[in-house]
């Protein structure tokens, strides 16, 4: 069975639908870039192993990441799974572990890279806004595409709600793009876009409705 760690910086509601969702995984452990990140206490009732790596205990990024590094190759996992995790890597790290990084971006990417998706969604007027998860380059926000959801923006919406209708869907697409990495079932074409072995939609519409076939 494969195995991965989970990085968080936060609440870690991404992380708990990953431990909730029996995925045929090892989840080795969850390392926190804060001390005060409620997903620990989560990921602990969860009997999962913690551990912190403080950014701000490092003087640079480099030092940083390098102690980053340290903590997870003592677990050797398949992936590293960045659910929530709030630290722009270092393209030393990103490339230590080529497309063995995977991320969640609350927006349809490319659009929206960076931080207040939603805000920008709403700024921008878009009518439909959603989230990603890919597979992570040394780009900001940038890589193969795994899977994503859409879901409608509403026009008494505001930045919480809109966050939260996406939030919904976000806890649904990263146990099933981890079940696909887990399953093997992630390829790459030779411009390094994503299929997935064996099923010809990996995305979500609406709120509901899941458009990814069952075998
Ligand atoms: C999620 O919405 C995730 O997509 C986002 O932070 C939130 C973390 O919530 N990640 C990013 O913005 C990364 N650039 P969580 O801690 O409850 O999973």
């Amino acid at each position: 069975m494969k195995s991965i760690v989970i990085l968080i910086s936060g609440r870690g509601s991404n992380m708990e639908a990953i431990l909730d969702a029996g995925l045929p995984l090892n989840i080795s452990a969850v390392i926190s870039n804060r001390p005060d990140a409620g997903g620990l206490a989560t990921a602990a009732r969860h009997g999962v192993p913690t551990c912190v790596v403080d950014h701000k205990a490092h003087a640079t990024r480099d030092a940083f990441d390098a102690a980053l590094a340290e903590s997870i190759d003592a677990f050797a996992p398949d992936y590293i799974v960045l659910a929530g995790f709030m630290r722009v890597l270092t393209e030393g790290f990103v490339k230590r572990y080529p497309r063995r990084i995977v991320n969640i971006h609350p927006s349809l990417l490319p659009a929206f890279p960076g931080l207040h998706t939603h805000r920008q969604a709403l700024a921008t007027g878009v009518k439909i806004h959603g989230a990603t998860v890919h597979l992570v380059t040394p780009t900001l926000d940038h890589g193969p595409i795994i899977i994503q959801a859409a879901v409608p923006v509403l026009t008494d919406d505001d930045e919480v709600a809109l966050a939260q209708r996406v939030l919904t869907q976000e806890h649904c697409i990263y146990p099933q793009a981890l079940r696909w990495l887990a399953e093997g079932r992630v390829r790459f074409t030779a411009d390094d876009v994503v299929e997935i072995a064996g099923i010809n939609v990996s995305s979500y519409l609406g709120e509901q409705q899941l458009l990814v076939p069952k075998e």
